[in-house]
């Protein structure tokens, strides 16, 4: 059999048989059934690494170009390649150089070659139907030049749900919640014995709805209310005889790791040049200095994404970051990390909203729902949860292997 399910996530991807077993595909990662969606170009090597591969690479020797959060790109018709060792990448190249790496390693591990494919997509890829066209033509063509002949979509939490339906053994509603990296997708859908072997499972899903909003937003969070003021966020410098604040778009720029390279551009190395003479709080902007020219942005927000894991076991965490001058131990507790989140929890709600106006038109009501399945990565941050504890009731909580789940109903649905 040469069918697979594969779930190419923003930071992790995972790839399933037909029977629902997930594969291991990255052997050096601690958990080897998920491989991280990164790629490393080292600078003057021909080599290419992924995955955790990748990651040591970068930290070990940081020369090159570390690439993360590819799957964003996609709906970006800005965004249609990059320059890497001289050459231009297209963007299907780069998705392609991961999709052929987690395909070769499932095929080694389970030793058949594997050319059929049901290949996960957000819900939404972008509210603009050409942008939405134009991420899954992207996808679409990523995975041919990675080496599948066969491919079939899938949104992915329909996929989730797939995997949860294998759990069942009598006819539910359920709201399926995947919470990512990168996005949160909700489905409503009619899962079930009878149902599972259908060929076409559309006319079971009620309603679908997705927003933007995922792991990576709530890492911003912390650095946007915790650490900016420790980069220059409030300071002011000197500039032609008057005190001016250091300027927002360079300071909005630290909210994410890959916005923080544009920081280097030449006018910005010349502010902070500036800043470094005239500041009134040095310490901070020598701390900018080196976050940007030391390129330790990637280290800083694995620094964030682990605070936030252990705050969500922990009620409070120490945030400790130590290299050249940007030296951070910081407390953050749960409560103010609640409190900050509180736009994105906003818009999460908004989102489940949206997907019952959407379920309404069809007749059916929040009430009916028969479990609400939580799965995803970020599924684990206990505000997350409460939302939906508060709203469904925990009776009706349900949750399965949060970073696998996806990847699992994408091989079930591979079956046919
Ligand atoms: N214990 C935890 N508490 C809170 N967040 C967590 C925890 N463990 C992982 N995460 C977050 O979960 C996210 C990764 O989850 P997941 O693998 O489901 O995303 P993804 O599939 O790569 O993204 P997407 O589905 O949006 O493309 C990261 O943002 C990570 O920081
Ligand atoms: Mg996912």
């Amino acid at each position: 059999m040469a069918a697979c399910g594969l779930d190419f996530g923003t930071s992790n991807s995972a790839l399933a048989l037909p029977s629902g077993q997930v594969l291991p595909i990255d052997p050096p990662a601690d958990e080897k059934r998920l491989f991280r969606s990164v790629i490393f170009f080292p600078e003057g090597e021909p080599v290419t690494h992924t995955g955790a591969e990748a990651i040591a690479h970068y930290l070990d020797d940081g020369e090159g170009r570390f690439l993360q959060s590819i799957k964003t790109w996609l709906p970006s018709a800005a965004f249609t390649g990059t320059q890497i060792r001289g050459r231009v990448f297209k963007l299907e190249e780069l998705v392609a150089i991961l999709l052929r790496r987690v395909r070769t390693r499932a095929e080694e591990a389970c030793r058949h070659s594997l050319t059929e494919v049901v290949l996960g997509r957000p819900a939404v890829f972008s509210t603009d139907p050409a942008l939405d066209a134009l991420a899954q033509g992207r996808l679409e063509q990523a995975a041919r030049l990675a080496g599948f002949t066969q491919i079939r979509f899938l949104i992915e939490p329909i996929a989730a749900a797939l995997a949860y339906e294998a759990q069942i053994t009598k006819d539910e509603l359920v709201l399926v919640a995947d919470f990512g990296a990168g996005t949160t997708d909700l489905t409503l859908m009619r899962l079930g014995p009878e149902r599972r072997t259908r060929a076409d499972r559309r006319p079971d899903v009620v309603a679908s709805t997705g927003v933007y909003v995922g792991g990576d937003k709530f890492d911003a969070a912390i650095m946007k209310h915790k650490l900016l003021k420790h980069f220059g966020a409030g300071t002011t410098y000197r500039e032609m005889g008057q005190r001016l604040p250091i300027p927002p778009h360079v300071v909005n720029k630290l909210l994410s790791w890959h916005e923080m390279a544009f920081i280097r551009e030449r006018s910005t190395q010349e502010l902070i040049q500036r800043m470094l003479k005239t500041s009134d709080n040095l310490p901070a902007i020598e701390a900018l200095h080196d976050l940007v020219m030391h390129n330790l942005g990637y280290q800083l927000f694995r620094a964030i994404e682990a605070a936030k894991v252990k705050l969500s076991s922990a009620t409070e965490t120490r945030l400790k970051f130590d290299d050249a001058r940007v030296k951070l131990d910081v407390k953050v507790t749960r409560a103010e990390f609640e409190r900050f989140s509180k736009p994105l929890l906003d818009e999460l709600s908004a989102c489940t909203d949206r997907l019952f106006a959407a379920a309404a038109a069809q007749g059916v009501g929040e009430a009916q729902v028969d479990a609400v399945f939580l799965t995803g990565g970020s599924s684990q941050i206990p505000a997350v949860r409460e939302l939906f504890r508060e709203r469904f009731g925990d009776a009706r909580l349900r949750s399965g292997d949060a970073f696998t789940s996806v990847a699992e109903g994408m091989g079930r649905a591979a079956r046919e």
